[in-house]
């Protein structure tokens, strides 16, 4: 499974990057504004940190304008994957920028329908929101497992990146259940990271070895 970090914070993301374990890096307009920068000044730097898909995300509504704006995005580099939110507008652009040689990741997708129809218009990455079904009491989980299972009977070759990650469960759920690639949060990338009986273990290995050399 890919690894992505959802974030638009350069030092998050040159942090994890310098893990050696990050495939690529989705983003949003909260993320971004949160940024406080511009949209495509922050796309054009994270290509500089990642090799990897690099989604940036559309505001218009209407098709015409996305693609518009997709364009523009995707001449800043070849990794940008053009992110587009699940509407019927966002269906017409999908396919049309598909066909235009564009990649797309289909957003905001809460139900195997959806998923369904986004993979039919051409989309190379689909976006099931995880955490934000488990906030409205549904399985999130169920869902990555329902697109798992329909994507492999019928040979959809669009990519399922499991989003909207809360936790370092999320994760290995998401790993177990199939998904090609899971966008995990900074702070969960933290999480995963860290056992407490693996810090015990180094300072019991420390403390062995310095009363031995003690000796
Ligand atoms: C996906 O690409 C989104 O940026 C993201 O995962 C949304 O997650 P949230 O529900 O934590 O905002």
């Amino acid at each position: 499974m890919l690894f992505f970090i959802d974030t638009a914070n350069i030092s998050e993301i040159k942090e994890i990057a310098e893990w050696g374990i990050l495939d690529g890096v989705t983003t949003n307009p909260s993320l971004i504004a949160k940024e406080g920068r511009d949209l495509k000044e922050v796309i054009k730097e994270i290509t500089t940190i990642v090799d990897g898909p690099i989604s940036a995300e559309v505001i218009s509504l209407a098709s015409k304008e996305m693609i518009e704006e997709a364009k523009e995005l995707a001449e800043i580099h070849k990794n940008v994957i053009i992110k587009i939110p699940m509407t019927e507008e966002g269906l017409k652009a999908c396919k049309i920028l598909t066909q235009m040689g564009i990649k797309t990741n289909v957003t905001l997708v809460f139900s195997a329908a959806q998923a369904l129809l986004a993979a039919k218009a051409g989309a190379t990455y689909v976006s099931p929101f995880l955490g934000r079904l488990d906030d409205i009491g549904h399985e999130g989980m169920g869902l990555i497992r329902e697109i798992v299972t329909i994507f492999a009977l019928h040979n959809i070759s669009t990519k399922i990146l499991s989003a909207s990650i809360r936790h370092s469960m999320h994760v290995i759920e998401a790993a177990k259940a199939g998904s090609d690639v899971a966008t995990v949060p900074y702070a969960v990338f933290k999480q995963m990271l860290k056992h407490p009986l693996t810090n015990n273990g180094i300072d019991k290995f420390l403390k062995d070895w310095e009363m031995a050399n003690k000796e």
